[in-house]
């Protein structure tokens, strides 16, 4: 089903405004993640918000990476990723995993997962999947994993790192007794990203 964009107001088709889409994409609120993996001996990621649950049974989720990442290909020969959630206070870390060419790894603490994947130190939670399937989708590649191993049972006490419209958000969800205490609900704050 391709067919040409309509005018909200004329109902005329429309030549397709790829700012405006950007734009609206950007309506989407979302979670942070970096995904990971090790290849020739070096840890490789980079920053990633598309990912999503896809199946429990088989456990699958997926992530779609554009088709000029340099990690990516890297990621695919090693057959592996990890995806780390990133929590509220790991807005550089993002940052950092976002510029491609640069050494991302550099005063960055982690430890292997149980298959040897970089899991990324005070992250909220990590899976390790097996890259399972890939299609070609546009400009990218929709990337699907099973999930081998999870992070740990006990989730830790913070908050997730939240992108919404081009900027980093707070989302206070987290400590469920403090919240008991404060009784006062969730909060959500922006900032620039
Ligand atoms: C918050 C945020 C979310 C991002 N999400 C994605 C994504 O879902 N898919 C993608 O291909 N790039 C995404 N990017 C951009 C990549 O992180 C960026 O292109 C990265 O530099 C690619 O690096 P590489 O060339 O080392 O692979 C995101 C960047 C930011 C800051």
């Amino acid at each position: 089903m391709r067919g040409r964009p309509v005018d909200d107001t004329t109902g005329r088709s429309t030549e397709f405004d790829v700012r405006r889409f950007r734009n609206t994409l950007a309506k989407y609120a979302s979670g942070v993640t970096v995904i990971s993996g090790w290849h020739g001996g070096e840890p490789v990621g980079f920053t990633c918000q598309s990912f999503y649950s896809v199946s429990l049974e088989p456990p699958l989720v997926s992530f779609s990476v554009t088709t000029s990442s340099t990690t990516y290909p890297r990621l695919r020969a090693s057959g592996h990723f990890a995806v780390n959630v990133l929590a509220d206070d790991q807005r550089e870390l993002s940052d950092k995993f976002a510029r491609s060419g640069t050494d991302k790894w550099s005063g960055v603490s982690w430890s292997p997962s149980p298959r040897g994947i970089p899991v990324i130190d005070g992250t909220l939670t990590w899976l390790d999947c097996e890259i399972w399937d890939e299609h070609r989708a546009g400009d990218h590649f929709i990337v699907v994993g099973h999930v081998d191993a999870l992070g740990p049972r006990e989730w830790p006490d913070r908050d997730p790192l939240i992108f919404y419209d081009s900027t980093y958000c707070h989302l206070e969800v987290r400590s469920r007794t403090r919240m008991a205490r404060s009784s006062a609900g969730s909060r959500s704050t922006c900032g620039s990203a």
